[in-house]
């Protein structure tokens, strides 16, 4: 405990930076083509430099010979065949692409990579690639002024990191989350860095211990592991979205998720009882507050175990299921990783037996305190328990649930260390390692297991997962949600630039417990926090055992009716949201982004934490502050209408926004279009309607795709989905816009409309090149139109 007092500061402590006690790999003796790369022999290592595509490049070193190219299970791409050239001066090799020029210098291996036509991207630090005779391993680059650092996974603090140590290492943070609590519980070893609008970035590929250092040194940065392999991947950008391209290239993005899965959840640690969930329900329908999940926490096991029910609490889990199926909400439960140890308990009984927990190499199984007592880890690493473990899930999918929430897979015990024993030995698919080596793995492997138990047993539909630990190509499987906030509204805030760089690295589908976990909310905080959680990708609503209830209601009806209001707008913009998860799971860009992303080359934007883009049109500028009414926005460049108000507010500067209690500073950008349904009740799809609302403006073209498909199965992998391409050309005299059915898919509408907001008197609209007259109403022009090609 010494570490939390004064002590930390003792004057005796040694502050010298450890840098210099890596060696260096030495002085290049010679290079050699190999596997569609180059291998470069070096005095004291090899590194070797692979192509995956022309714009990613690979670098891996290895002291003890000839590196060898495996992976961890985070990346899914392999090699391509890439054309490239190797050219060789006294001082350098030039390996080049038709994206990328990587340059090494032979006196000691240093590498930089520009773009083909001479722009630095990763610069060459005063030292390279280095390793200590203990196992680490290091890599040193260069840092300009300018440089600004994003991504990292889950990280508290500010949107850009440059002047922090970030270390990834999942671990179990009930409290406090401060800005520099660091770790928590994902670990994404990537970053994206933003140099004058011009952008790259690094994975690097280690689930041991690393650490990010943007700090100790003025014009170096530094990335090291604790064990492992020195691998990382160069990702040429050069623009930001292009870097993301690239990360999830390698690490994989997200499949469509179910629909219901993207509306509003509401939990609780924990809604304890049959009769308790089955008054929740009735309630959310009574007030006509739309609801698509309701969690079981930890209290509907028996005894914690998991693959059960207590009988008492819930003597009929099919039945609710299936009843609460009959109103539209799912019943998602948690599953934790620890087994109970009970020699009589299937899952405990099974699992030891077939030898499916992890151990010492010894022989002896490893236990550690979890909400069940003394319990037994999965070994996930291996393939053979990752099977047996998602076979369990038939238990729950036989009940007819659909959705899994895994918790605590850090994994978290409650000991001093917080984990597992670091010497405890993984199978690992036949190539066993210790958990110090292979710790950041455990969540994201867990979730592998379970999403792909689910898909076995739930027979052509899609599961829905929800994570709180995880590694690089977690979005592959899981939603992360932010861990245990706390109803404080710093958390709020911090929540927004969390949630952005969580996005950056690949995973789009994030949010926070939507009120805090922790501590008691108040009507005023859910509220605004509500408005923000309808925007979020993950919308859930979650608070801790003994703190204040936190349901939409419990605050009185001034908060409930705006609440309500807030949930039906998610709801009113599901189309628009469903066709930005389409985006990331076919770029693997975030549904959420900072400004930074859609305008990397206005400095205004790099460190805009409190605002967040949906898409590439709309701002959202949340009040998160109590008793606040008015904030600065800034809005980037064009034209940007107020959502509520419909103001239109010139873009590239600041304004001052007022808005009472009721309302989410919400904008969009005018020559755009979004997809909306005109009513936030919950409703069965084909009695729905679409309704494109297009901002009218006098210049400008804007194009973008809304996707839609059932919602619920696989058939969208077999093309069975609606893509509608529509374009927008505005002119001083009219708006004209296109319309067209990209996919043989019939319309799953009642009705399909658009609605033209602000438009000139003397603008005509046309769609399809035919001049249109439509409705007025008192949002503007409505035009019906039929889609199809
Ligand atoms: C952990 C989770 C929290 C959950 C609780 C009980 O603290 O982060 O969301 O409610 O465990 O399962």
């Amino acid at each position: 405990m010494l570490e939390d007092t004064s002590f930390a500061i003792h004057p005796g402590q040694n502050l010298a930076t450890e840098h210099a006690l890596y060696q260096d790999v030495g002085s290049i003796t010679s290079i050699q083509r190999r596997n569609g790369g180059v291998t470069f022999t070096c005095e004291r290592a090899y590194v070797h430099l692979q192509f995956y595509r022309s714009d990613i490049i690979r670098v891996v070193m290895d002291r003890a010979g000839l590196p060898e190219l495996n992976s961890t299970p985070a990346v899914v791409a392999h090699p391509e065949e890439v054309d490239f050239t190797v050219e060789e001066t006294e001082d350098r090799v030039q390996i080049t692409s038709d994206r990328l020029v990587a340059s090494v210098e032979k006196k000691s291996f240093r590498l930089s990579v520009f773009t083909p036509d001479g722009q630095e991207l990763v610069g060459e630090g005063n030292r390279g690639i280095g390793f200590k005779e203990t196992g680490e391993v290091i890599c040193f680059k260069k840092m300009e002024p300018e440089d600004r650092f994003y991504g990292f996974g889950e990280k508290s603090g500010f949107l850009d990191k440059r002047g922090e140590s970030l270390t990834m290492w999942n671990t179990d943070v009930y409290a406090p989350h401060n800005p520099e609590t660091d770790p928590l519980y994902q670990s994404i070893p990537y970053f994206m860095a933003l140099r004058n609008g011009r952008a790259y970035g690094i994975y690097f590929d280690n689930p041991s211990k690393t650490t990010f250092d943007l700090k100790t040194e003025k014009e170096t940065y530094s990335f090291k592991g604790e064990s492992g392999k020195l691998d990382y991947y160069v990702l040429a950008g050069a623009e930001p979205k292009d870097v993301i391209e690239q990360y999830t290239h390698i690490t994989g993005r997200m499949p469509m998720p179910p629909k219901w899965a993207i509306g509003y959840h509401q939990s609780r640690y924990s809604y304890e009882s049959e009769e308790e969930v089955r008054a929740l329900a009735k309630t959310f329908k009574e007030k006509e507050i739309p609801l698509d999940v309701i969690y079981l926490d930890i209290h509907y096991m028996n005894e914690y175990r998991v693959f059960t029910f207590d009988q008492d609490r819930f003597p009929n889990p099919k039945k609710l299921v299936e009843d609460l199926k009959e109103d539209g909400i799912r019943i998602v439960p948690i599953v934790d990783p620890g087994v109970k140890k009970d020699p009589e308990y299937d899952t405990y009984k099974n699992g030891v037996w077939n030898d499916h927990f992890c151990k010492y190499l010894e022989g002896d199984l490893y236990f550690g305190d979890v909400w069940p007592g003394v319990s037994a880890f999965p070994d996930f690493t291996d393939g053979r328990t990752r099977r047996w473990w998602g076979n369990l899930h038939q238990f729950y999918t036989d009940l007819g649930i659909e959705g899994i929430w895994n918790d605590m897979n850090e994994p978290a015990v409650f000991n001093e260390t917080k984990t597992m024993d670091t010497d405890v030995i993984h199978k690992h698919d036949g190539d066993p390692k210790t958990h110090r080596q292979l710790h950041n793995l455990y969540g994201l492997l867990m979730g592998k297991a379970t999403y792909e138990g689910l898909e076995r047993n739930l027979d052509g539909k899609r599961p829905f997962l929800l994570t709180r630990a995880g590694f690089a190509g977690v979005q592959r499987y899981a939603s992360v949600w932010t861990g245990d906030n706390r109803s404080f509204w710093e958390h709020l805030q911090m929540s927004l630039p969390m949630c952005m760089n969580l996005g950056l690295s690949g995973v789009a589908f994030t949010g926070p417990d939507v009120g805090g976990f922790a501590h008691d909310t108040n009507g005023e905080l859910l509220t605004r926090w509500t408005q923000v959680g309808a925007f979020t990708p993950y919308f859930r609503n979650h608070s801790a055992i003994g703190t204040l209830y936190q349901e939409p209601w419990q605050f009185g009806e001034e908060y409930e009716t705006i609440i309500k209001r807030y949930i039906q707008l998610r709801y009113e913009w599901l189309p628009q949201l469903y066709s930005l998860f389409y985006e990331a799971h076919t770029s693997g860009l975030p549904i959420m982004r900072p400004l930074m992303l859609e305008y990397p080359s206005d400095p205004k934007t790099y460190g805009l934490y409190d605002q967040f883009m949906i898409g590439d049109n709309t701002l959202v500028a949340p009040i998160m502050q109590p008793e606040v009414t008015d904030r600065a926005v800034y809005l980037p460049g064009g034209e940007w209408v107020d959502y509520f108000g419909g103001t239109v507010y010139e873009g590239g500067t600041t304004h001052l926004v007022h808005a009472e209690l009721d309302t989410l500073p919400l904008f969009v950008k005018r020559g755009t279009v979004i997809a909306k349904r005109p009513s936030g009740k919950r409703a069965k799809e084909e009695q729905q309607e679409l309704e494109l609302h297009a901002y009218a403006h006098t210049k400008g073209n804007y194009e973008t795709i809304v996707y839609d498909d059932d919602g619920e199965t696989t058939k969208y992998r077999r093309g069975e989905a609606m893509k509608l391409g529509i374009s927008i050309e505005c002119q001083e005299d009219q708006v004209a816009i296109s319309i067209k059915n990209e996919l043989e898919w019939s319309l799953p509408y009642k009705k399909c409309s658009f609605v033209l907001h602000g438009l000139e008197d003397h603008q005509k609209v046309r769609i399809n090149g035919e001049v249109q007259s439509g409705v007025w109403t008192e949002q503007g022009l409505k035009v019906d139109v039929t889609t199809e090609s």
